[in-house]
């Protein structure tokens, strides 16, 4: 069963001279989550930010879920630093980590959820023998690495299958989806299955980020 509506912005698309701001001003608009992009110029062709960013994010008084996102490799070192940094999940890419059911079991020890992240062609087996343990999996719908770039259609049947596994599994994980989400596709996104849906550019890079968010809450629920 799909689990309640979640929108997270994904801070990459943020003015970074102004980020405390701009993450108040997404939650103000009606954001459920705070996406935090983690990128190691390692696994992923681009730098972006840290623990250090996260703690700050906290201590500037954001309350709500930091969805840390790690595009990292190796991963395990990084988890504790994010849990004690203040995030509420963490997601990693199993092909960064060498034991992905150990990385599963480090980010629910340090006290937060634990999310899979697939990337547009890898396959859903990686979900076999892991579902059962994640709060969530994450279908990534662009190659991971940038902001800004356009939803792969065939994403949409891969969301229609982890739906099914999830249902069938009769747990309440999240199905989240991440890249190229925009208030005119994601309708069909969560008509597929999605329930938790993260937007950057189409969410920062709009001038109403209220008119915006409440127009992508709207078409979710249609
Ligand atoms: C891509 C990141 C995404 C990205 C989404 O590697 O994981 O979270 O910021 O940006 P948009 O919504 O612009 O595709
Ligand atoms: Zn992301």
């Amino acid at each position: 069963m799909k689990q309640p509506t979640v929108i997270a912005p994904s801070i990459l698309s943020a003015d970074f001279a102004r980020l405390g701001q701009e993450v108040t001003d997404v939650l103000d608009a009606g954001a459920d989550w705070v996406h935090f992009d983690v990128m190691d110029n390692h696994y992923v062709p681009n730098l972006t930010i840290g623990p250090l960013v996260c703690e700050a994010l906290r201590k500037h008084g954001i309350e709500a879920p930091i969805d840390v996102h790690l595009m990292v490799e190796p991963v395990d070192e990084l988890v504790p630093q994010f849990a004690s940094a203040g995030a509420s999940l963490i997601s990693f890419h199993p092909e960064a980590s060498r034991h992905v059911d150990r990385t599963i079991q480090l980010i629910r020890e340090h006290g937060c959820r634990a999310g899979l992240v697939l990337n547009p062609s890898t396959p859903l087996g990686q979900l076999q023998w892991t579902l059962e343990k994640l709060d969530m999996v994450l279908l990534m719908s662009v190659n991971p690495g940038f902001g800004g770039q356009s939803f792969i259609p065939h994403v949409l049947d891969k969301i229609r299958k982890v739906r099914e596994m999830i249902d069938a599994s009769g747990k309440e994980i999240r199905l989240e989806v991440d890249g190229g989400v925009k208030v005119d596709n994601i309708a069909d996104i969560s008509a597929a299955g999605a329930d938790t849906f993260v937007a950057g550019s189409a969410i920062f890079g709009s001038d109403d980020y209220l008119d915006t968010i409440s127009r992508m809450k709207a078409n979710a629920a249609a």
